[in-house]
C-alpha cells in the first residue's frame, strides 16, 4: 500500500494533471493515471490547454514515471485561498474588479495554481512582473486579464502583444515601440499607465501623464485600458505616513479628474495595494475608482489590522522531517564554524532543509521549528542542505516525525522577525524549487 503522503500527493497530482516536481514542459502536460509507492503511469493528456506552449516537443507517453520525493514541502490551502478570495470579495462589493498580483511565482506559493484559482473564483485580473511570468500563465491555459506590474523591456514588445496582456507603459518610446510590434502583427495590445505619485521607482511624473494619453490617439493598435499608481507607505500607521499617503492620493486624483475633462480617462483607474486597500478603504473604491490591487492580503497577511480581516489566514506552511537524531554529550561543538557547542548532554535532530531550499543562515541559533506541538531552537549554522535542531526537551520525537518549518506555531511573519527582515523576501519568495509545492483542498 502506498503510504498517505504518497497517495496525497499523487492524488494532486492527478487533479490538477501535472507533476509539481518538474520544469519540463512535456512532463507538465502529463495525466496521471495511476501510482504506486515509488512509480506512476502518466500519459500527455490531449486535452489540457498546457499543450499550447509545447508543440514543438515531441509528445511521448510516459510510462511508470518515478515520483521524486521531496524533502521539504510547502503546502497551500487553497481551500483558506477561496475563503479569503471571498472575504476580500465581499469587502470590495459588486462594482469594483479585483487584481490579484501573483508576480514571482505566486509570492513563492506557484503562479499557475493560484492563477487558476483565481479565475475559478471569478476574480477579474491577474499581476506579474514581466513578460516571462505572464507567458507562463498563458501556457498554462489562463485566460483571465493580466497585468504586467512593471515597466517592460521594449525588446520584448512583440512577445507582450502575442501573450495579449496589459503593458504598462510609462514612456512614448514603449507606446511607440508596442504600437509598431502590434501593427506587425495585426494586433491590438491593451495598456496602462503607471504614474509615479510618490513611490519614485518607475512610471510616468505626473506632468507627463496627459501627453502620454493624448499620444495614444495618434498610435492606432494601442488600446489605453488603464491608469494606475503604487503607494509607498500605506502600511504604516505613523501620522507623517499616512500624509503621504494622502499626498500621492491627491496628486492621482487630480490626474484622473484632468484626464476626464479631455475625455481620455480610460476604463480602468486603481491605486491601491493590500494595506491601501484595508487603511484607506473608503478613499481607494469610490470617485473614479473602480479596480483594486491586494496581494499579501489574499495570502493572509494583513498588514493592517481591521475586524473584517480577523478570518483572513495564511494559506501557507512548510513542513520536513527528521532524517536522524544523535546524543552528543556536553562541550560538543554543531555546525560550520562552531557556532554552537552543547552545554549539556543534548539531543540534535538533523533536518534535511537548508540555505537551499530557502532557510536563511541568519537563523542560526535563533530561529525555531515545531514538532509534537512544542519549539524546538535551530542550534549551529543553517547549512545548504541540512540544519541542526535541539529535541532534548521532546524524548518521543523519533526519526522520520513531522516538523513544521513554517506554520501554526511559527508563522512566516515571526520567522522573519527573528531575522530582523520581511517575511515577503525572507520566507515566502526565499522558498526554493527545492521545495515541493502540494496543493491541499
Ligand atoms: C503595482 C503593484 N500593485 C499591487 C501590489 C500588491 O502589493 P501587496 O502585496 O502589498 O498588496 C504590488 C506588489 O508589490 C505592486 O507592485
Amino acid at each position: 500500500m502506498p503510504s498517505n503522503r504518497v497517495v496525497r500527493e499523487a492524488e494532486n497530482l492527478r487533479r490538477v494533471g501535472c507533476p509539481f516536481y518538474t520544469e519540463d514542459p512535456v512532463l507538465k502536460c502529463l495525466k496521471i493515471q495511476s501510482y504506486t509507492q515509488r512509480t506512476m503511469r502518466a500519459t500527455i493528456n490531449p486535452l489540457t490547454p498546457h499543450n499550447a506552449g509545447v508543440d514543438r516537443v515531441p509528445l511521448r507517453s510516459y510510462t511508470r514515471l518515478t515520483m521524486r520525493p521531496a524533502t521539504a514541502e510547502a503546502i497551500i490551502d487553497l481551500t483558506q485561498l477561496r475563503r479569503n478570495f471571498s472575504i476580500v470579495r465581499q469587502k470590495v462589493g459588486p462594482k469594483l474588479k479585483i487584481l490579484f498580483p501573483i508576480k514571482a511565482d505566486g509570492y513563492g506559493h506557484g503562479a499557475v495554481m493560484l492563477g487558476r484559482a483565481a479565475q475559478q473564483a471569478g476574480l477579474d485580473y491577474l499581476g506579474v512582473a514581466n513578460a516571462g511570468e505572464a507567458v507562463e500563465l498563458r501556457q498554462a491555459g489562463i485566460t483571465l486579464p493580466i497585468l504586467i506590474l512593471s515597466s517592460s523591456l521594449a525588446s520584448h514588445a512583440a512577445e507582450l502583444v502575442r501573450a495579449e496582456v496589459d503593458v504598462t507603459v510609462s514612456t512614448p518610446h514603449m507606446a511607440q515601440t508596442l504600437n509598431a510590434e502590434a501593427g506587425k502583427l495585426g494586433k491590438k495590445v491593451r495598456v496602462q499607465v503607471k504614474v509615479d505619485t510618490g513611490m519614485g521607482r518607475n512610471g510616468a511624473l505626473p506632468d507627463q501623464v496627459l501627453p502620454l494619453f493624448r499620444l495614444f490617439r495618434q498610435l492606432p493598435n494601442l488600446i489605453p485600458q488603464g491608469i494606475f499608481s503604487h503607494f509607498a507607505v500605506s502600511y504604516s500607521e505613523s501620522n507623517e505616513d499616512q500624509a503621504y499617503t494622502h499626498w500621492q492620493m491627491e496628486i492621482f486624483n487630480q490626474l484622473l479628474k484632468d484626464l476626464d475633462r479631455e475625455g481620455l480617462l480610460p476604463p480602468l483607474r486603481h491605486i491601491a495595494n493590500s494595506s491601501g486597500f484595508i487603511q484607506y478603504y473608503d478613499e481607494v473604491t469610490t470617485g473614479f475608482y473602480n479596480l483594486v490591487r491586494p496581494g499579501i492580503l489574499f495570502y493572509g497577511y494583513p498588514e493592517v489590522r481591521r475586524p473584517w480581516t480577523q478570518e483572513i489566514k495564511p494559506i501557507l506552511s512548510v513542513r520536513t522531517w527528521i532524517v536522524s537524531i544523535n546524543e552528543l554529550p556536553t562541550g560538543s561543538y554543531i555546525g560550520y564554524g562552531r557556532h554552537y557547542r552543547t552545554a549539556t548532554n543534548q539531543k540534535i535532530a538533523t533536518l534535511p532543509l537548508g540555505y537551499a531550499d530557502g532557510l536563511s543562515w541568519l537563523l542560526a541559533n535563533k530561529g525555531e521549528v515545531a514538532l509534537h506541538g512544542k519549539l524546538a531552537r535551530l542550534v549551529g549554522s543553517v547549512s545548504m542542505d541540512q540544519i541542526t535542531v535541539d529535541i532534548s526537551h521532546i524524548p518521543e520525537a523519533k526519526v522520520g516525525d513531522e516538523v513544521e518549518i513554517v506554520g501554526p506555531h511559527m508563522p512566516a511573519e515571526e520567522v522573519a522577525r527573528r531575522m530582523g527582515a520581511n517575511f515577503t523576501e525572507v520566507v515566502l519568495t526565499a522558498l526554493s524549487k527545492r521545495v515541493a509545492r502540494v496543493y491541499a483542498e
